[in-house]
């Protein structure tokens, strides 16, 4: 086995996992994948696919009906003319497919990239998988990765800046600005900007910027890499489906290694999300923003609360004078019948609860004040 194999180290979600593993209908606020139904639509679109014969591969940028709707929506958000010459799109294997590629692309032994903490869980994995060391960059107390706190960290190794908002496994959204900062000081140091918007459409009111939509540094700059999915957006996470959008000679080297590795995101997955689009998912993301507003209101009394204007997290605290680690709080939790995941899973820290609202109404409101009850003192 190589020392590559031996540095990812997958217990931490193992770990998670196992928690509610033996618990026969738990209140299960630990997923991160949205509880709803794939749009009809596409549905239909991905059967029809099957039996109208689109088995076969794609070509490995994507299909020609599904780039051209992936353009469109560019054009308009974060309003990028893709013309191939400048820049340049990949239909991807899921967001961590765009993700990986890109990583491969731009960093190897010896070089570093700076992420969040907390993070994503596969973003320490691609150090290794990659060769690059991955910096963290300390994002406490409130979660928010700026320009400032990036700055120092930067050094003649760096090569990539990876951020993430709306972010796992925070909710925490920047703001245009913020944004806007990290592009410039990216630019002015030859570092590349990766922004991960798998959680773009699932924006709140309160996270929403300028243009009405999720901020994006794309909208300051084209010199930076956008990965984005599906999977979240329509509730198809295991259609394994994403886009890269960026410099053309960046995604051009990517399809190179998709080509041999991947060599196409799936056909009928594809051609299911030519339409997505199309489809107004509006109800669904104010039926998740009355859910985080039930998240806020559950802990407003006993724990700090991240500031989730997005995704389908919150990041919650232990209080302090309950004196356990999140881990020891999540343990408890099951006693309870709950599972909640703890922050060591994404973090150095373990100070924190990773809570998902992609859960129903019904099991999340009893979760919510199951935790709750729980952090009030001499309760535990
Ligand atoms: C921040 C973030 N990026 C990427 C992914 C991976 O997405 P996909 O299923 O499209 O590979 C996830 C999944 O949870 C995520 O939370």
């Amino acid at each position: 086995m190589t020392d590559r194999a031996r540095c990812v180290d997958g217990s931490g979600i193992r770990r998670a996992f196992q928690l509610g593993a033996t618990l026969e209908d738990p209140i299960n606020l630990s997923i991160g994948q949205p509880d709803f139904e794939v749009p009809e639509p596409l549905r239909r679109a991905a059967i029809e696919a099957i039996e109208q014969g689109r088995n076969g591969y794609t070509l490995t940028g994507g299909a020609d009906d599904l780039r051209a709707a992936i353009s469109a929506h560019l054009q308009v958000d974060p309003g990028w003319r893709v013309d191939g010459d400048n820049l340049e799109l990949l239909v991807t294997s899921g967001t961590s497919g765009g993700l990986l590629l890109a990583m491969l692309v731009l960093c190897e032994s010896g070089c570093e990239a700076i992420i969040p903490d907390p993070y994503f869980v596969v973003y320490p994995a691609l150090g290794p998988m990659t060769g690059a060391t991955m910096v963290t960059c300390d994002t406490y107390p409130d979660f928010r990765m700026t320009a400032d706190r990036v700055e120092p960290l930067i050094t003649d190794r760096t090569k990539v800046v990876l951020v993430n908002s709306p972010a796992n496994p925070t909710g925490v959204v920047l703001r245009d600005d913020e944004l806007r900062d990290l592009a410039d000081l990216c630019e002015s140091r030859g570092v590349m900007l990766i922004a991960d918007e798998i959680y773009d459409l699932f924006t709140y009111r309160d996270g929403l910027g300028a243009s009405g939509t999720c901020p994006s540094p794309a909208r300051y700059t084209e010199n930076m890499l956008l990965v984005r999915g599906f999977g979240k957006t329509y509730g198809c996470t295991g259609w394994r489906m994403g886009y890269a959008a960026g410099p053309s000679w960046l995604i051009a080297e990517m399809a190179k290694f998709q080509q041999y590795s991947f060599v196409c995101a799936p056909s009928i997955s594809q051609a299911g999300l030519v339409g997505a689009f199309d489809v107004d998912m509006s109800g669904v993301v104010d039926a998740f923003e009355r859910r985080r507003d039930l998240l806020r209101e559950a802990f407003a009394e006993v724990a700090d609360v991240s500031d989730c204007c997005g995704a389908f997290y919150g990041f919650v605290k232990v209080p302090e004078h309950l004196g356990m680690t999140a881990t020891r709080f999540c343990e408890e939790a099951i006693k309870h019948n709950v599972v909640v995941i703890p922050g060591n899973v994404f973090s150095d820290r373990d100070t924190h609860l990773r809570i998902s609202f992609a859960c129903p109404d019904e099991k999340l409101e009893a979760g919510l004040s199951i935790l709750a009850d729980m952090m009030r003192p001499a309760c535990v």
